[in-house]
């Protein structure tokens, strides 16, 4: 079934593309998914569609997220979130996979089925599978009366409004906040305190401003992203919260630029793609500030010490050490820790913007792609 996207009145207006207009009504794409979401003075989330009482979210012993490409990327972050803030085991997986594999369905699961469109088939598809062996399905969804939307038992909509450009990038911001909320709120019917959970509460509260003080850096970022689009081959690599933030980054850039760009685990390069590494082959890391910056730091080295071009994309007053003669830097502002993967996607965004504008491409309608797949 082919679906048509209608954008309505919806205009990229002065933007040269969709994409470029989309990116920068994230901020107020952000504040519209909150608003109403915070409960401040209890430190939770307040997620009336999901159709499901205090006592049913204790009940969960397990999270399954399935979506596809970037959606499936943003489960990762929202597994991270659920396992942290919740302490329950999550997973994402690769909706197209999963219902190939005759899953095994347990009731005391929570599934989550991530979609911009909700017209997925392969998320689709998935959801029916699960619902048919007796699962409980929420839906974190941008498109009102979609079809995933109508097929699971309660859901969060993104309020993202409209998505045009192939290259997604509101909605992706939208479900990790939905996933914060989830986590929270799945958490604050466990251990979460209510000091941490205030303290995300106020987090999330800041993210849209936020948002904002990362796209005011575009400029900046437009020579990197130049000399980026030059190369044939990209690594973006990060770790733990900071790998689907990279695998987020080579998926956008790989759309628009067609570029090869792959993410990898930082930790892993030095079992197998250093050898790949060159001054031809620049990485893009992802540092955030945790435990691991001296860890990162140490395996970027070995990157810089075979001439490869190295851009890091980490918080502000992180200290890089002598890697910071040796690299471009990109800052992001702090939040809480358990939300970085957000704020440190953003550039990656930029990034590629920029590097597909640089090599002139149609950057809303990349070549062989759809916005939406909506067959097998
Ligand atoms: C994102 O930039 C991609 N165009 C693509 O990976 C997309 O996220 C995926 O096809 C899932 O789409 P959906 O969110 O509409 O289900």
């Amino acid at each position: 079934r082919e679906v048509d996207i209608d954008p309505g009145d919806y205009e990229a207006g002065e933007h040269e593309s969709f994409m470029h207009k989309e990116l920068l009504e994230q901020p107020a794409a952000a504040e519209r998914m909150l608003r109403g979401r915070l409960d401040e003075r209890f430190g939770t989330g307040h997620l009336g569609g999901l159709n499901l009482d205090a006592r049913e979210l204790r009940a969960i012993r397990r999270v399954k997220i399935l979506g596809c490409g970037s959606a499936y990327y943003v489960g990762q972050m929202g597994a991270s979130l659920i396992e942290e803030l919740a302490r329950i085991p999550a997973d994402a997986e690769a909706a197209s996979e999963f219902r190939y594999r005759n899953p095994i369905v347990e009731p005391d699961t929570l599934y989550v089925a991530v979609s911009q469109s909700g017209e997925t088939i392969d998320t689709l598809l998935a959801v029916q599978e699960v619902r048919r062996k007796g699962g409980r399905v929420i839906g974190l969804v941008n498109v009102v009366g979609s079809a995933i939307a109508r097929e699971v038992d309660g859901g969060i909509y993104l309020h993202a409004g409209p998505e045009v450009a192939v290259a997604s990038t509101k909605a992706l911001t939208n479900m990790f906040l939905g996933f914060a909320l989830l986590a929270v709120q799945l958490g604050r019917v466990r251990d979460l305190s209510i000091a941490d959970g205030r303290r995300l509460i106020a987090g999330l509260t800041a993210i849209p401003g936020q948002i904002e003080e990362v796209l005011a850096t575009e400029p900046d970022l437009a020579d990197i992203a130049k000399r980026l689009a030059e190369a044939e081959s990209l690594f973006f690599v990060g770790r733990v919260r900071g790998f689907p933030v990279a695998r987020e980054g080579a998926q956008k850039f790989k759309e628009i630029s067609y570029r090869h760009a792959e993410a990898y685990q930082t930790s892993e390069l030095k079992h197998g793609p250093l050898a790949l590494i060159s001054t031809d082959v620049p990485t893009v890391a992802v540092v955030p500030d945790d435990e691991l910056v001296e860890r990162n730091v140490a395996a970027l080295h070995e990157i810089t010490a075979r001439g490869g071009p190295l851009t890091v994309v980490t918080h502000r007053g992180v200290d890089l050490g002598d890697l910071a003669g040796r690299a471009h830097r990109v800052d992001v502002p702090k939040n809480e820790r358990e939300l970085d993967p957000i704020l440190l996607t953003i550039p990656l965004q930029l990034l590629a913007y920029q590097a597909a504008l640089n090599l002139g491409h149609d950057i809303d309608k990349p070549r062989n792609l759809a916005k939406s797949v909506t067959v097998e």
